[in-house]
């Protein structure tokens, strides 16, 4: 079958003008040359990120214009006269930075960036992706649920089993119902964990619950809910992995929680950078405070292998989109959590107070792990 020669995309253009930057277009399709693949890309997932690139907050490389989005899952159509490791019809996701292959992440691959910020991502209908930048999906998976992974998966993943593999028994406490959290859970409960999960809704707790978390905690009517954590677990003597997702709302509670020695992998900072006595406590818990940055093509390897023996499903939020309706996903996925910093185009409030901000950020996240496009 011929192979199609122009395809729709969305690029980024700029950091100034939020949503605005983000422009749907059509192009070319690009070239295998001998060492990639061309792969019909059937779905893509949005993160953080793609709000944070176009509104001039993302804190790493860019390259613009770019095509956007860094997680995506396809089928191979076509391939390199040299390449070894896919054939036409293999069922493939992306990994978020090709330059990570395994071990530490080196200071030039952090600098080279990823699909979606330096390099074409998947926003389009089609990508053409060295061959080591790809990983082969989970037989148990649809391809919209492969499109969840490479971000926030395997950030989840690194955070568990990459400094300090949970042992089972071990306990995990988790923050919210967003990709990375969920994904971290389902992982902790695969790898024989305990886990502890907060979230603001009892009709969010339960979809935990019905997810195999052990303890959901409501953060809202449970403003300490760091000592409670650390009171659920064996001799309350606290956790001993927590994913922090949030940062300077959350931090002083995990504070509270993590058990001595424990890991607090720092990941997002949705709720703001300030986080007063952090040091001290950290010192007072001789724990690890370990900023994370997904992680590698081995890590995610091990991931999605993990998924298939344990027939892992990530969770995909119940309102898939189009490719061309990616403003209205990337809205859906923020739309009124407003960081500190960035208005973004479309949503009710600007700049609000911290206190403000929660409330409105409370009522309205709408959506429960990962928010997918479909483009096939
Ligand atoms: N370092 C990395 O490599 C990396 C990788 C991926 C993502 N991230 C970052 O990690 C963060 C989370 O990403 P995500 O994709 O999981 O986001 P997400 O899907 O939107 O999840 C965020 C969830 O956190 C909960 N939440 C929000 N504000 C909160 C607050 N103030 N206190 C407690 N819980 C709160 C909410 O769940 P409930 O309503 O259930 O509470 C919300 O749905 C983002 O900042 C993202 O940029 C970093």
């Amino acid at each position: 079958m011929a192979l199609p020669t122009t395809q729709k995309k969305w690029i980024i253009n700029g950091t100034q003008k939020g949503l605005d930057e983000l422009q749907y277009t059509e192009g070319p399709v690009p070239k295998v040359d001998d060492y990639s693949v061309l792969v019909k890309l059937h779905a893509a997932s949005i993160n953080y990120r793609d709000i944070l690139i176009p509104t001039g907050n993302f804190p790493f490389s860019l390259k613009l214009p770019v095509v956007g989005g860094s997680d995506g899952a396809g089928e191979v159509i076509d391939i390199g006269a040299r390449v070894t490791r896919w054939k036409k019809g293999d069922r493939v996701a992306t990994l978020f930075n090709p330059g990570h292959q395994s071990g530490p992440l080196s200071r030039d691959a952090f600098l080279q960036g990823g699909f979606g910020g330096t390099i074409d991502g998947t926003f389009q209908e089609y990508a053409v992706f060295e061959e080591t930048a790809l990983v082969r999906l989970a037989a148990n998976l649809s391809y919209v649920e492969g499109a969840s992974l490479s971000d926030a998966a395997v950030t989840a993943w690194n955070a568990l089993y990459g400094l300090k593999p949970l042992k089972p028994g071990e306990w995990v406490l988790v923050q919210g119902t967003g990709g990375v959290s969920l994904f971290a859970a389902q992982f902790a409960k695969a790898g024989g964990g305990r886990v502890i999960a907060t979230t603001s809704s009892p009709a969010k707790a339960e979809i935990l619950t019905q997810l195999g978390v052990d303890h959901v905690i409501l953060y809202p009517e449970d403003p300490n809910w760091g000592v409670t954590a650390k009171n659920l677990t064996p001799n309350h003597e606290g956790v001993e992995h927590i994913v922090e997702v949030v940062g300077a709302d959350t931090m002083h509670q995990s504070l509270q929680a993590v058990k001595l020695e424990g890991v607090i992998s720092v990941i997002g900072l949705i709720g703001g950078r300030d986080t007063p006595d952090t040091i001290a406590e950290a010192v007072r818990k001789i724990c690890t405070l370990r900023g994370v940055h997904v992680g590698s093509r081995v890590q995610m390897e091990e991931m999605m292998a993990a998924i298939e023996a344990n027939k892992i499903q990530p969770v995909v939020d119940k309102r898939l989109f189009h490719l061309e309706e990616l403003r209205d996903a990337l809205e859906y996925l923020v739309c009124c959590l407003l960081f500190h910093s960035i208005s973004i185009p479309g949503c009710l409030l600007s700049r609000p107070s911290r206190l403000l901000a929660n409330i409105v950020l409370q009522a309205a996240q709408r959506h429960v792990g990962k928010v997918v496009i479909k483009i096939v």
